[in-house]
């Protein structure tokens, strides 16, 4: 590749500005980093600090062993940064094994982070062991992808909402968790509450369930909430209620949210800002509209052409003269 100072030899094509960190200078302020992702600047730049901090996320997962052979290690995050600002929503995206969960994973600290540093408020949380984790998952709260797996079926609702109630220090003996656990409940329009306490998961629909998951990560009260594909596992009519409720609830709680989802069209209605992944990488991050109306990367074309998209179609049957 040629220095980005060198001439132009005349005819050849203008280069695209690179300034001294590797950036390229792309029209209307979209930048591709020297790693290739395009960056067309997030909606909370200058907004101050984040309350969750994530820089050069790695993580290393170790193959099975085979006979004497060393275990291979598969990397499966390879150096993400992201930042979480309370009351915002910001989407991460991309296809099945492109790596979204690992990264909500090593935010909630549920599995060790092999590189990099997390910042709770400004603070280096990394691998926090003991009464600095129980701190930060207080703080930092996750909704699992599957909440049939993530629901207890021998326990009520009660005893789930109670449980973490106590484990986060909230509330303590049966009448008080009882009382947390009905305004939980009303948090999540579980409504009559007292209806939803004696239930088995089971005995719930799969939107209950998910309201359910949501009202056990609140009893923490914490400022970050990862939701792990909230609506994946939902019929479609029920979707729409489950994402307006994470909305409503990212602005009346005040919650830092990190949507991690298959989905472009419900990420460009409910995130301010979108994170595409692809193998390990981000290679793409915006504003929602510009991300998903605007893409610039391969992959984010790729992945919008790939999603159902009911009113290109029409138009397509309509320019090709189907009826
Ligand atoms: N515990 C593990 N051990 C080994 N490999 C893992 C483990 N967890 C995830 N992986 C691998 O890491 C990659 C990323 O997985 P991950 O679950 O983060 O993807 P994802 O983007 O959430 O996919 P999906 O959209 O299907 O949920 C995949 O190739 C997966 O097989
Ligand atoms: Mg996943």
């Amino acid at each position: 590749m040629s220095e980005p100072n060198t001439p132009r030899a005349p005819g050849e094509p203008r280069k695209p500005e690179q300034d001294i960190t590797g950036q390229v200078a792309r029209e209307n302020g979209v930048v591709e980093t020297e790693t290739g992702m395009i960056d067309h600047g997030l909606s909370t730049d200058g907004l101050g600090s984040p309350a969750l901090e994530a820089r050069g996320l790695v993580k290393d997962f170790r193959g099975p062993r085979q006979g004497f052979l060393r275990r291979s290690t598969f990397r499966a995050v390879k150096g993400v940064d992201l930042s979480l600002h309370r009351g915002r929503i910001t989407a991460l995206v991309g296809q099945s094994g492109s790596g979204k969960s690992t990264v909500g994973r090593m935010l909630a600290q549920l599995i060790p982070i092999t590189e990099g540093t997390l910042l709770l408020d400004g603070t280096d949380v990394t691998n926090a062991k003991g009464n600095a984790f129980r701190r930060y998952t207080n703080r930092v709260q996750m909704t699992l992808q599957d909440p049939f797996a993530s629901l207890n079926p021998v326990h009520r609702v009660s005893y789930i909402l109670g449980r973490a109630l106590t484990i986060h220090g909230k509330a303590k003996g049966t009448e008080a968790c009882e009382a947390a656990s009905i305004e939980l409940l009303k948090k999540v329009n579980l409504n009559p509450p007292e209806r939803y306490l004696h239930r088995f998961p089971h005995e719930l629909s799969g939107g209950e369930r998910q309201r359910i998951s949501f009202a056990r990560a609140l009893a923490a009260e914490p400022e970050v909430l990862l939701a792990d594909e909230p609506v994946s596992m939902l019929d479609v009519t029920i979707r729409k209620e489950i994402l307006d409720l994470m909305d409503h609830l990212c602005s009346s709680e005040n919650l830092a949210v990190l949507y991690i989802t298959h989905d472009l069209g419900s990420a460009r209605t409910y995130s301010d800002d979108t994170l595409v992944m692809y193998h390990g990488e981000v290679v793409e991050r915006g504003s929602s509209a510009q991300v998903i109306d605007d893409p610039r990367h391969e992959y984010t074309r790729r992945l919008l052409a790939a999603a159902p998209n009911p009113r290109r179609r029409r138009e397509e049957q309509t320019r090709r003269g189907d009826a």
